[in-house]
């Protein structure tokens, strides 16, 4: 079994996760989604064991339905979006609470606070929007999801070692570059990543702005274009 994890942008806030026998995908807006298509990501073919969604919003929501029917992929995700999904036939559905973690064959997720809203593309009211801790390979992966800078952030810094925080700096619906660069002093990864920006003109940013807040911290500050991978070390398998 492979000890690395693979992390690969598709786009938006749509990250892949590889790590062993495990394929997750993150808030899969694939279709429609122009940063996608830039890099000829479709949606038939991803094919993950799991699905972690942040928030009912449609730049999140994306392909999960569609790509948890045709693969069978349990999808985890917020107690209302829970409902919701299973509300359109879909089984296979994990519900968190926000401050609540769970045990997976793959390792752990935990969703954490994000200051936003959340509802599906029919306007159903989908609850708490959730960020997410992913703890897997003996690595802590942080996906914010949409927020605002939060001080709670402070909290999830001291708490856990990040080792991989991805931060939305598109502005306008959620944090823009420099308080994502705040963020990052919170949080205090090894590693972080922007997302959320460029996909449309109302979150169009300088990904290299937020870079320079992040290695002025002496962190490493990692610009993925859409399809893109980093890969970091996991721990050694045991076979
Ligand atoms: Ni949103
Ligand atoms: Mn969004």
């Amino acid at each position: 079994m492979s000890s690395e994890i693979h992390l690969t942008f598709l786009g938006h806030s749509a990250f892949s996760i590889k790590y062993g026998e495990w394929h997750l995908l993150i808030d899969p807006f694939i279709t429609g989604n122009p940063a996608s298509a830039s890099a000829s990501i479709s949606a038939a073919d991803l094919d993950p064991t799991h699905i972690i969604l942040t928030h009912g919003h449609g730049d999140h929501l994306g392909d999960t339905i569609a790509i948890a029917e045709r693969t069978g992929a349990e999808i985890i995700t917020t107690f209302e979006c829970a409902n919701y999904i299973k509300g359109k036939g879909l089984e296979n559905v994990a519900d968190l609470g926000i401050g609540g973690g769970r045990n997976f064959p793959f390792g752990r997720v935990k969703f954490t606070i994000a200051h936003h809203s959340s509802s599906a593309p029919d306007g159903t009211y989908m609850g708490n929007p959730a960020g997410v801790l992913l703890f897997i390979g003996g690595k802590t992966i942080y996906h914010a999801g949409d927020t605002a800078l939060t001080y709670e952030m402070k909290l999830l810094g001291e708490m856990n070692q990040v080792d991989v925080a991805l931060l939305p700096i598109g502005d306008n619906y959620t944090m823009d570059a420099r308080d994502a660069v705040k963020a990052v002093e919170f949080i205090n990864p090894s590693v972080a990543i922007p997302m959320h920006y460029n996909t449309f003109p109302i979150v169009e940013a300088d990904p290299e702005v937020f870079r320079a807040g992040v290695e002025a911290q002496g962190k490493q500050g990692v610009i993925l274009n859409p399809g893109e991978t980093f890969s970091i070390a996991g721990a050694s398998s045991h076979e």
